[in-house]
């Protein structure tokens, strides 16, 4: 799916500048082992006349995917928000057979590993609010979402999460919510949306009673 493009559902425009991909690890992380079930913002010179914007400050839905479920949810929540969309994509992508790729990903989580992130924005002090969607990958969420979220100082800014999975296992979700709880210290983490990519109703409710729709 996708290259790491910034789209926008609104006029706006934004000047997206990248920086070099950082970090590598952080302890700790648990989870257990079974088998699965189953992209730049920024820095924009604001100019000229947009939509309007939620009123309670400007919205970034930040994503990773792979086979597109998320991706779709960041497109349901982008046209009910007017945010902009960035598409998280790894420097190194990953094993296109399903298994391989499986066992890099449960690799990276049992080492904690933050992969590299192809063209991270330089900053995104200009939004105030970040959703930041991924799938749950072996109990939590893929690491690269650690790579993200430890990049910058999210003083300031309100995170809300949201994902889906195979099994849609509540407790996995809760795991993944820790994961990112840890890796936005300075942020405002809000409960996390799980629900399916076709529940357009648990994500509008979510949104609406997050004052997110635009
Ligand atoms: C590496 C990997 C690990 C996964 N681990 C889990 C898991 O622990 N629990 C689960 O319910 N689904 C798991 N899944 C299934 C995905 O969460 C599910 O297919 C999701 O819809 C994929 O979202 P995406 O299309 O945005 O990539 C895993 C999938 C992959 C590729």
């Amino acid at each position: 799916m996708a290259s790491s493009e910034m789209s926008s559902s609104s006029e706006e425009s934004s000047a997206l500048e990248t920086s070099a991909p950082t970090k590598s690890s952080r302890p700790e992380q648990s989870n257990s082992e079974t088998t699965p079930e189953s992209a730049a913002p920024v820095q924009s010179e604001p100019e000229s006349q947009s939509e309007p914007l939620p009123e309670d400050g400007k919205t970034l839905v930040v994503y990773f995917t792979w086979s597109s479920n998320t991706a779709g949810m960041a497109e349901t929540i982008a046209g009910l928000t007017g945010a902009e969309t960035f598409e998280i994509v790894p420097v190194n992508p990953y094993p296109e057979e399903y298994t391989p790729y499986t066992e890099v990903a449960l690799e990276e989580r049992d080492n904690n590993a933050r992969p590299e992130i192809k063209n991270l924005p330089a900053s995104i002090s200009e939004y105030d609010n970040i959703l930041i969607g991924y799938p749950i990958w072996w109990h939590t969420a893929p690491m690269i979402i650690g790579t993200f979220l430890e990049n910058y100082d999210l003083s300031g800014i309100e995170v809300y999460p949201f994902t889906q999975s195979a099994s849609m296992d509540k407790e996995q979700f809760e795991q993944s919510m820790d994961f990112v709880r840890g890796c936005a210290e300075n942020a405002t983490v809000h409960d996390g949306l799980f629900a399916r990519p076709s529940d357009t109703a648990a994500i509008t409710s979510y949104l609406e009673q997050n004052g997110l729709t635009k």
